[in-house]
């Protein structure tokens, strides 16, 4: 653990324009910096460094933050391993504080598993050529298929000797801990002696997986004897989850970006045997179907993506079965389909690289017309299948992201499948807002299973009078999700922003700032967020308080004496000009107000990005992802408020936070009574005839108080605060 004033000196220190000048060429455009994402593969500048705030963000991909996070984010590392880059960066000292033993044996883990892979990996590799049986063996079969030396190396292909016991005796020697040999699945221990243990990939050659960072998460081998696996590979670890990985990534990163396209096959020997034949930019999804995961990961470095299959019957199919999920990732996708019986392996065999990559040139199609072709040619003389064939392609069609390619393929659908254009486009655009929907659901039930993972800070001593009890659909987990994120993202981009002038009982009066407000608001009716994130970042918020008002003062103090300098130099300019009196006077005046004006302005600044220069490099993750998903989403109001006002008048969100901040909990309170009132008017259905007059009179006399309260909301919303009287 690296202690929190370490922490602090680093985020102090490190600088966004610096960090991200180590990897994107930066051109300064105004008061910000501009460059190609780094994230993603594009042309035209979406990237932004804003050297003021000290974050960047990528308008397109929306990947980016602090300096901490884009180092996470780059590097792909930890954030405690982030934070150790940048120590180094900028030399500081980082002495870590002792782990709990807890602390530790995490931290470890992971790192212990690279280890022993690593070790694996790096030993097959030298056995497959410093030992006799390697050489005889698995060099003999990888020659035989014509593997040259040079893919070998790439790959770092290797052997695991046949007797058994090879890797782990060298294990033992090597004085590895063979523990996490087992968790990796390079060993495994035998279950009648244990302690005792034995090769799991014994007599086979072995593939390498790495990430895209060059480290070997997980090993694939490959039978040589006819055996009933053909290949095992890695079991699913803390460092490896298969549907997250790419077999080739990190050879073909760099191609894949240059070409501006990703070649994908099924299996390790057919991303070798393109590689071998030039076409480097390739990897494999290892014989399973594409995952959310892979395409995210491939749409890192291009937009495009070819898919080579066999042409036989399964090819065609499976070529057909990713292709929404890919085209709801906005990635252009063509397919290639090889002549019956080969995979691009045997392929690469036959044929000259020149030949092959011809092949592949000219034969890759576009996919919706692919699946229109194919679909059609199924269907025959059959009605039924051949609404059935539509409607599949127009279920496709409805992934598309962008409208006007959309219309694009309807267009040519329509001709491929004889059906009218405008019966297409009704059907996709019918289709387009189930999918749309669906999409957003999964979003929401994505981020709930993320953040429900962590338990929920508590609210200090309130009962919850309006708390509804849950029900188990998401929206009923949550049901206020949508007004409770409004009202922490207020919080965060503005809430130490004075917010109005109250009366305190004891008849003084002072201003409290929005999240004071807000605080005040939400306990004056005991409601508190029931999403975790939310809660969280709140509390952290209002912990910010005492060392906000601290370093507040140190900071007025400071400005101070710049103020009295700033005018000291002014008044010696006005007097050293020759002017007469009544000038002289005029010109201090609008130096004063000037002076002033910039204090003003510095004071604003310090407290409206307070919390996120404290936050946004937070090492909860929860906090953090709230942090930066609030200051990140911050936009010019809404369309039509852009619309109905000039230019020299829009607002920003902040300049109508007066506005925007009450109407924030209040919506999220007018939903709560709105929810109670219909649980009250169920409940009072439900009883109704079944028990006695007063029970019934009873419920009536509350669903009725509760409507009222939800009538006097808005009126009294804005002025009261609980024992406070707004000025
Ligand atoms: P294939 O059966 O097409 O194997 O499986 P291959 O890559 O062409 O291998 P060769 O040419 O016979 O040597 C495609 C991919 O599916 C995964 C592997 O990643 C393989 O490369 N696979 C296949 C397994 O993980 N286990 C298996 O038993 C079979
Ligand atoms: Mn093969």
């Amino acid at each position: 653990m690296i202690d929190k004033a370490t922490v602090q000196k680093i985020t102090d220190a490190a600088d966004i324009v610096e960090v991200v000048s180590d990897y994107v060429h930066l051109i300064k455009r105004g008061r910000n910096y501009v460059g190609l994402c780094p994230f993603h593969n594009e042309k035209t500048p979406s990237f932004s460094v804003n050297s003021v705030r000290n974050f960047c963000y990528c308008f397109s991909c929306k990947k980016g933050g602090s300096p901490v996070n884009f180092i996470m984010e780059k590097e792909g590392l930890s954030y405690h391993d982030a934070l150790l880059h940048l120590a180094s960066k900028y030399n500081i000292k980082v002495e870590e504080k002792e782990l709990s033993e807890d602390e530790r044996r995490q931290l470890n883990e992971r790192e212990s598993l690279m280890v022993a892979n690593e070790w694996a990996a790096a030993r097959m590799e030298k056995a497959l050529r410093d030992t006799e049986e390697g050489r005889s063996i698995g060099l003999q079969y990888f020659y035989q298929r014509g593997v040259t030396d040079e893919a070998i190396k790439k790959f770092r292909l290797g052997y695991n000797p046949d007797s058994g016991h090879a890797l782990s005796d060298a294990a033992k020697l090597a004085g590895m801990d063979r523990k996490s040999l087992v968790d990796v699945g390079v060993l495994g221990e035998s279950q009648n002696t244990p302690g005792s243990y034995y090769d799991r990939f014994r007599g086979r050659v072995i593939f390498p997986v790495l990430n895209p960072s060059g480290k070997v998460v997980a090993l694939g081998g490959r039978d040589l004897k006819g055996g009933m696996a053909k290949y095992i590979n890695s079991p699913e670890s803390e460092i490896y989850k298969k549907s997250n990985e790419l077999y080739g990534i990190f050879q073909a990163k760099g191609e894949i970006a240059r070409q501006d396209n990703c070649y994908l096959v099924e299996g390790y020997m057919d991303v070798i045997g393109m590689w071998q034949s030039g076409m480097e930019n390739v990897v494999a999804s290892s014989g399973t179907a594409l995952t959310d995961g892979q395409i995210a990961m491939i749409h890192r470095f291009t937009d495009n993506i070819t898919l080579i299959y066999d042409g036989d019957a399964a090819g065609i199919k499976a070529s057909l079965r990713g292709i929404d999920m890919l085209l709801a990732h906005k990635m252009n996708v063509k397919v290639l389909l090889l002549p019956d019986g080969h995979d691009p392996d045997s392929f690469a065999r036959r044929n000259t690289p020149e030949d092959f990559r011809k092949y592949v040139q000219d034969h890759a199609t576009d996919i919706i017309r692919f699946k229109a072709q194919v679909l059609l040619k199924d269907v025959g003389s059959d009605p039924q299948k051949r609404v059935e064939a539509i409607n599949s392609v127009v279920t496709s069609l409805a992934h598309i992201p962008d409208k006007v390619k959309r219309n694009v393929y309807v267009q040519e659908c329509s001709r491929i499948l004889g059906v009218s254009e405008e019966v297409i486009e009704g059907a996709v655009e019918k289709s387009r807002g189930d999918v749309v929907e669906r999409q957003r659901r999964q979003r929401q039930v994505d981020e709930i299973d993320r953040l429900d993972s962590n338990e929920t800070d508590p609210q200090p001593d309130v009962s919850k009078k309006l708390r509804p009890s849950g029900s188990d659909s998401i929206i009923g987990m949550y049901p206020y999700y949508p007004m409770e994120r409004t009202v922490i993202f207020q919080c965060v981009r503005y809430g130490l922003l004075d917010f109005c002038e109250v009366e305190f009982e004891d008849g003084s009066s002072g201003m409290i700032s929005v999240v004071e407000y807000i605080a005040e608001e939400l306990q004056s009716d005991d409601i508190w967020f029931a999403f975790p994130a939310f809660a969280k970042t709140f509390n952290r918020i209002i912990d910010l308080k005492e060392d906000y008002v601290n370093e507040k003062s140190v900071f007025d103090q400071n400005l101070a004496a710049e103020k009295k300098e700033m005018l000291q130099k002014g008044y010696e300019e006005i007097a050293s000009q020759n002017m007469h009196m009544v000038e002289i006077r005029r010109a201090e005046r609008v130096l004063e107000e000037n002076v002033e004006e910039e204090m003003a302005k510095r004071r604003y600044d310090f407290a409206r990005y307070y919390i996120e220069q404290k936050l946004s490099s937070h090492h909860d993750d929860d906090v953090r992802r709230t942090v930066m998903d609030a200051i990140n989403e911050e936009q010019p109001l809404s369309n039509i408020y852009m619309r109905n006002n000039p230019v020299s008048e829009r607002k920003m969100e902040v300049d109508r936070m007066r506005v925007l901040v009450p109407r924030g909990v209040l919506e999220w309170k007018n939903e709560m009574l709105n929810q109670l009132i219909r649980s009250k008017m169920n409940q009072l259905d439900s009883i109704r005839g079944y028990s006695n007059p007063e029970e019934e009179q009873k419920i009536l006399m509350e669903t009725q108080a509760l409507m009222e309260k939800r009538g006097q909301l808005g009126k009294v919303m804005g002025d009261r605060t609980i024992g406070r009287k707004i000025k």
